[in-house]
């Protein structure tokens, strides 16, 4: 086992791996990815240099949102495997030195749930209906939707249920899709739960909880309008913050560090820090960065203001570039308008592929040296696109369905990887087996397999960056100084910046090559440099000569 595992400060630095199950490998041959498939990869994971693996929800569930509607919180779907698997393969990846983060979804649970069945048999005003947000409806009828809260995913957030003599009867809320119930988190049982829950995952060795939907858990019991107060109904309310600190105290309770990870969608990072404070979550992911638009003024602009807000609490920020809710970096930065907006979604935007793919290996090395944690989304390492061109026969994202069919829901950016071979499934299942999502035929050349063999490939640039961050010091957590100075020849459209005095890491976004800052040597380039230049839509890693500015800018860890 790795030494490092003992480490109490691992995730502060932690490169981690999101496997999305249903389309990470295929174990047992039925065309969706399971636990059997990670367990037959973890030497792949191993070699790209990951610490930690973050699994989407992997429990029973009717898979109405992607298993976000979770039917019971202390198993595994049976079409991924068994809880006997899971424990294995959390026991085999620690061998490893690769920990395991389980997605813990709290604001709604399945409408198969036993709670809700309880509560939609029960009458209303009973006990099982106070686990929800059950209300009647406004007018003489109750055929008045109680709110006009907006979902995140497009439409009405209140469904009203049938009486058992077949009237109409209450109606619930669901911030997402109907067949995700909004669990009462004023009420003990649902605290209680969670928290079990929580012990329940820790218990069986995972290192850490990534928390869904963390910000909306409270809502405003009086149920106004959205604008009607100061405050949001169903976002970011101050009540959450001693939910986290209870969990906190939950896995501060184990050995080792458990951590709590927050998906947490803020506009206000002051705000967003908040939940970051010592005694609250560890980490939550920096959704701001994800969102900007490809270029050095944005990305400083929300790298400064993030590192900013993240100091006062003491939490180091955390970096991503998708995941399986957002267009993929290749697809999204090959684009004229290349920011990321949820509900912007629409068919047939175009892209550059090639301009895209050069900047996503360009972002994941800028990204790789900023101070923090990291994520990577599977098969960002591989360069995939979105899939766009899915018949619309298959798409099953409740977004697609709740917009009307005019977005293209999340499916693309879900698409089974590609392992090997010529032909889909790509080595994800048996040849011949129909995916779950169908695979592009021109993946052939984005397969491990094929990435593999290719020095220049996608794949073995996200190892050799993997690898060097591991091996510097300076990398990861710790301080990061900007390079403004003209004399160091910073142009326009170029970010550049001190990780030590003697580490730089520069990018181009602008449209023509520029002269690289002094240096000693390149350690790592995301495309092949042009003798001392560097050349548009690429990131430079540099070892330079210490220069005593540098050092007081950014002192080594040593001296800090
Ligand atoms: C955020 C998850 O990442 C997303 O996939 C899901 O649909 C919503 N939360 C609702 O659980």
């Amino acid at each position: 086992m790795d030494a490092d595992v003992q480490d109490p400060t691992w995730w502060r630095s932690a490169v981690i791996y999101q496997v999305y199950v249903r389309s990470f490998a295929d174990g047992n041959g039925d065309g969706t990815g399971d636990l059997a498939g990670v367990r037959s990869r973890l030497g792949y994971l191993k070699e790209l240099g990951v610490d930690a693996l973050w699994f989407n929800p992997w429990y029973p569930s009717p898979l109405a949102d992607g298993g976000y509607d979770v039917s019971d919180y202390r198993d595994i779907h049976p079409q991924f495997g068994t809880l006997a698997e899971a424990e294995l393969l959390i026991a085999e990846a620690l061998e490893l030195g690769i920990r395991t983060i389980v997605d813990i979804v709290p604001n709604h649970i399945s409408d198969q749930h036993p709670w809700f069945q309880e509560a939609l048999a029960s009458a209303p005003g009973s006990a099982a209906r106070e686990r929800f947000w059950f209300h009647p409806g406004k007018g003489a009828d109750g055929g008045e939707i109680p709110t006009h809260w907006v979902s995140s995913f497009q439409g009405e957030t209140w469904t009203r249920t049938t009486d058992p003599d077949g009237g109409p009867g209450e109606w619930y809320l669901h911030l997402f899709t109907p067949e995700q119930p909004d669990l009462n988190w004023n009420h003990p049982d649902v605290r209680r739960e969670h928290e079990d829950i929580l012990r329940f995952w820790f218990d069986r060795g995972v290192a850490g909880v990534r928390i869904d939907s963390a910000a909306l858990l409270v809502k405003d019991p009086d149920l106004p309008e959205v604008g009607e107060r100061d405050t949001h109904p169903t976002e970011d309310r101050d009540e959450l913050h001693d939910i986290y600190r209870s969990w906190r105290a939950v896995a501060d309770s184990y050995p080792g560090t458990r951590v709590l990870v927050g998906e947490i969608w803020l506009p206000d990072v002051d705000r967003f820090a908040a939940y970051l404070r010592p005694d609250e979550m560890h980490t939550a992911f920096n959704f701001d960065f994800l969102a900007r638009p490809w270029g050095a003024e944005s990305f400083r602009e929300s790298i400064a203001q993030t590192l900013a807000a993240h100091a006062p609490v003491g939490a180091p920020a955390t970096w991503v570039l998708s995941n399986h809710d957002v267009t993929r970096p290749v697809t999204r930065y090959g684009r004229e308008d290349s920011a990321f907006a949820f509900l912007a979604k629409r068919f047939g935007i175009p892209t550059d592929p090639q301009q895209g793919l050069r900047r996503a290996q360009a972002a994941a090395l800028l990204v790789a040296a900023l101070p923090g944690s990291l994520y990577i989304y599977q098969g960002d390492e591989l360069g995939l696109p979105e899939v766009e061109d899915l018949p619309r026969d298959l798409i099953q994202d409740p977004m697609h369905f709740r917009s009307g069919g005019t977005d293209p829901g999340r499916d693309g950016c879900r698409i089974p990887l590609p392992w090997s071979g010529a032909h889909p499934p790509f080595g994800f299942s048996p040849p011949g087996t129909a995916t779950w999502l169908p695979q592009p035929d021109c993946w052939a050349t984005l397969t491990v397999a094929a990435q593999d063999a290719d020095p220049h490939s996608t794949l073995n640039l996200y190892r050799r960056t993997l690898g060097l961050r591991r091996a510097l010091p300076e990398l990861g957590d710790g301080p990061l100084a900007w390079i403004d100075d003209p004399a160091q020849r910073v142009a326009d459209g170029i970010l550049a910046f001190r990780r030590s005095p003697t580490f730089v890491c520069v990018v181009n976004t602008g449209d023509s090559p520029v002269p690289l800052p002094a240096h000693e040597e390149v350690l790592l380039a995301s495309a092949p440099l042009d003798s001392d230049l560097l050349p548009p839509d690429t990131t430079a890693w540099l070892r330079t000569t210490p220069d005593a500015a540098a050092s007081r800018a950014v002192p080594s860890r040593k001296e800090q």
